[in-house]
């Protein structure tokens, strides 16, 4: 088991497949974009899973950009699955209609799929896109398939802070869990306009949601809070993510990544984190090596919000 510095095990591998996306969401992070060209094949994203699983990650998501335009998806799921005992994908929805039941055939486990609005035109706004219908039969197509899957909305004031309640009935309508995100940005971008524009803060939303909830548990992974919410006759299980100054999240942070271009990581927000591993790899490091490079990596990890 590996465990960092300040004591928290790693137990999770988030892995950017591509910093390409075919939509272009105005507030997005882009955890996948950085400059490099280089892209690892099914066969190096396999074996450095399979080393990450000798050291006890057994949990893998997969994202991007978006992780389903590349075109041997198929092939890196059914390479990666011996190894993770929980295998999930993150997703813009908009490839799902076509490939949920490839991707389930294939040997993943779940879906989160990001959504921010249920108004086409708003969907259009946030992403560049008209897409929002061919996503939702996606997410139609996904729930059938795949236990749970969760929605990811991101929520921003004036964008869509209104229909929260509307995402809340839908997810209980389609039977997903909703994940309800704080925008994040970096420290550096704490005083920007845009922040200041666009934040809107859950911490409220979270105590209303704890006198109404039948059952309230809280996840090993940032110890983020679940609410069971009776509505419209039916339990919705609601998800908060607030991770800017919340020193509970970092604490509890689990999570090593790996860029696209082969580089582990530590922290979405960080750029100073990136040690490579692609590279070794490709000079002709033993597996043994390679577990150095993880350990030399899991030594960087710090909580970023403290
Ligand atoms: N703040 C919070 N969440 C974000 N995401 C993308 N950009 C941001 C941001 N600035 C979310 C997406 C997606 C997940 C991978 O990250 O909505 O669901």
């Amino acid at each position: 088991m590996l465990i960092d510095r300040f004591g928290r095990p790693v137990t999770n591998l988030r892995i950017s497949l591509t910093k390409e996306c075919n939509l272009n969401c105005f507030y997005c992070h882009r955890e996948g974009q950085l400059d490099g060209e280089r892209r690892m094949t099914p066969e190096e994203i396999e074996r450095i899973v399979r080393i990450a699983s000798r050291l006890g990650i057994r949990k893998v998501k997969l994202t991007g950009g978006e992780p389903t335009i590349r075109s041997d998806i198929m092939e890196i799921i059914r390479k990666i699955r011996p190894y993770v005992i929980d295998l999930s994908l993150t997703t813009n929805g908009t490839t799902l209609y076509t490939l949920a039941e490839k991707l389930k055939e294939a040997g993943l486990d779940r879906v989160n799929i990001s959504l921010d609005t249920l108004d086409r035109k708003k969907y259009k706004m946030i992403t560049s896109f008209d897409v929002l219908d061919q996503v939702l039969k996606g997410i139609r197509k996904a729930t059938r398939l795949f236990h749970p899957v969760k929605l990811n909305m991101v929520v921003m004031k004036g964008i869509n802070d209104e229909e929260i309640w509307d995402m809340i009935r839908f997810a209980g309508k389609v039977g997903a869990i909703l994940q309800l995100i704080e925008i994040e940005v970096p420290r550096e971008m704490e005083d920007s306009q845009f922040f200041k524009d666009f934040f809107y803060p859950l911490k409220p939303l979270e105590e209303e949601f704890e006198k109404m909830a039948v059952e309230i548990r809280e996840r090993k992974m940032h110890r983020r809070r679940k609410y069971f919410l009776p509505v419209d006759g039916k339990i919705v299980e609601v998800e908060v993510v607030r991770s800017m100054h919340n020193t509970i999240f970092c604490m509890n942070c689990t999570r090593l990544r790996l860029t696209a271009d082969g580089y582990l990581k530590t922290c979405l927000l960080r750029k100073d984190d990136l040690i490579d591993i692609l590279g070794p790899m490709r000079e002709g490091a033993s597996d043994e090596e390679l577990v150095e490079v993880f350990k030399r990596a899991v030594l960087l990890r710090e909580p970023y919000w403290k």
